[in-house]
């Protein structure tokens, strides 16, 4: 046996080198995740379901200029139709959950009037996920307001809690037997920007005040969602799991070596990201984590109705909206929720890609990330893809092609992209193959 080298300045004795974990041999083995992993991708009713005309988004978007290429939802993805068909190809596709969302406007058509039709459509649309052996996620609140709720008001009226919680407890009766992971909301803080900061959504409304309002008024509903979830479905024999989904946006200074542009990247972060969770103390079961977007923070002293801070995405991969393309940003973004200790979920992640460029290399170097997130240890148990099916992008229209398969509108065929069978084989595998990392290589850099 050899003598170890002793090593300068440590007390002799003390090996602490050999007590780190080793490195494995590099063995080309898949990047397995933790058996049981969810696998699947998401949807929201109004961007898929088409015939939608009772809630705020139909009015808006007849409104010339509102839609930037022109388009109103119309038939949208015919998904109210043909979910089953698409259901097969996500199976077929090696999917093993699903997220979709439940459209307010259907349900409660008008105030206080349920329409049981509807119920049945989506009992019948959960049934169909179950019949295929898929995990349920349902998202209770997805963006769209039933026109009623809007003229009241809509979140700025004193009662909206009180009609959106009467409504889930509606659904919770109707539906929790179908439901495995409930979303009470979808993003509050990119429907505060959007609906009442730059004023592209309805309401169009720009008020730093409204929107703050309104911003107590979302953490209130999450926080009574929650309970009033767990009040109904409670002791029926399955664990009842609820949280929302969050856009988790990663930040960092524009100008490192300046003080005021970090210290903005911190007051951003606890702002979108962590605000919504200081407001709702002990009332998620997991985190839904929505990752889009890295920003570089610039500290502005003139913008007062952007909070002083303007955002920087020049020279890098952009999406076809222009969307910065940052998959290792997801890293940051799981350990800035792991302070919750709370099990995660991806709930969406996606981008607008209609050539398909880039979406195989993104969703690899996102999942190296996750894997590697669960490696650190933290406790991630699924990964939904945003979206299944191009759709309806909101004030976009149907030019932001986010689907892992392609959609002619016009025809509603479908036409899986080269990303669908990537993403099935890692499915499929339970974990990232060895082979797939061609497209990214052995680093974990974009
Ligand atoms: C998210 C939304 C989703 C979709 C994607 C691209 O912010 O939750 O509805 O529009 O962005």
């Amino acid at each position: 046996m050899t003598d170890k080298p002793a090593i300068p300045g440590r007390l002799e004795g003390l090996d602490y080198l050999s007590e780190l974990p080793q490195p494995r041999p590099h063995n080309h083995e898949p990047r397995m995740f933790p058996s049981g992993f969810l696998w699947g991708a998401a949807t929201s009713s109004h961007q898929v379901e088409g015939g939608n005309t009772k809630n705020d988004w139909y009015r808006w978007e007849q409104v010339p200029g509102h839609i930037v290429d022109g388009s109103v939802t119309g038939a949208a993805d015919d998904e109210y139709n043909r979910y089953e068909q698409d259901f097969d190809l996500a199976a077929g596709f090696h999917q093993n959950a699903h997220r979709l969302s439940l459209e307010w406007s259907r349900i409660e058509p008008a105030e206080g009037q349920w329409d049981m039709e509807e119920v049945l459509h989506y009992r019948r649309v959960l049934e169909a996920l179950r019949a295929r052996g898929m995990t349920t996620m349902v998202t209770i609140w997805h963006f769209t307001l039933p026109q009623w709720f809007a003229d009241r008001g809509g979140w700025e009226e004193r009662d909206a809690v009180k009609l959106f919680v009467r409504y889930v407890e509606f659904v919770a009766r109707e539906l929790g037997d179908l439901v495995d992971f409930w979303n009470t909301v979808n993003e509050p803080t990119i429907y505060l920007g959007q609906s009442y900061s730059i004023g592209v959504w309805p309401p169009g409304v720009s008020n730093q005040f409204r929107m703050l309002r309104v911003f107590r008024r979302l953490a209130k509903a999450h926080s009574m969602a929650y309970e009033t979830l767990h009040r109904v479905l409670d002791g029926r024999g399955r664990p009842v799991m609820v949280g929302m989904a969050q856009n988790v946006i990663t930040f960092e200074p524009y100008r490192k070596e300046s003080m005021a542009d970090s210290y903005f990247v911190w007051f951003a972060d606890r702002l979108f990201n962590h605000q919504f969770f200081l407001w709702t103390k002990k009332r998620h079961d997991f985190i839904g984590i929505n990752y889009y977007f890295h920003y570089r923070i610039k500290y502005v002293p003139t913008k007062f109705t952007q909070f002083f801070y303007e955002v920087h995405a020049e020279n890098r991969t952009q999406s076809d909206l222009g969307w910065e393309i940052n998959p290792q940003g997801i890293f940051q973004a799981i350990m800035g929720m792991a302070r919750y200790k709370l099990p995660i979920i991806i709930t969406e992640h996606g981008v607008a890609n209609a050539d398909d460029s880039k979406r195989p290399r993104m969703i690899i170097a996102a999942l190296m990330e996750v894997y590697h997130a669960i490696r650190a240890g933290v406790d991630i148990r699924g990964y939904f893809h945003w979206s299944l099916v191009d759709n309806f992008e909101w004030e976009k229209g149907f030019s932001g092609r986010f689907g892992l398969i392609a959609v002619d509108f016009a025809t509603q065929k479908r036409t899986p992209r080269r990303s669908a069978y990537v993403y099935a084989e890692i499915c499929e595998t339970n974990g990232v193959p060895h082979h797939l990392l061609r497209f990214t290589g052995h680093g974990v850099r974009w």
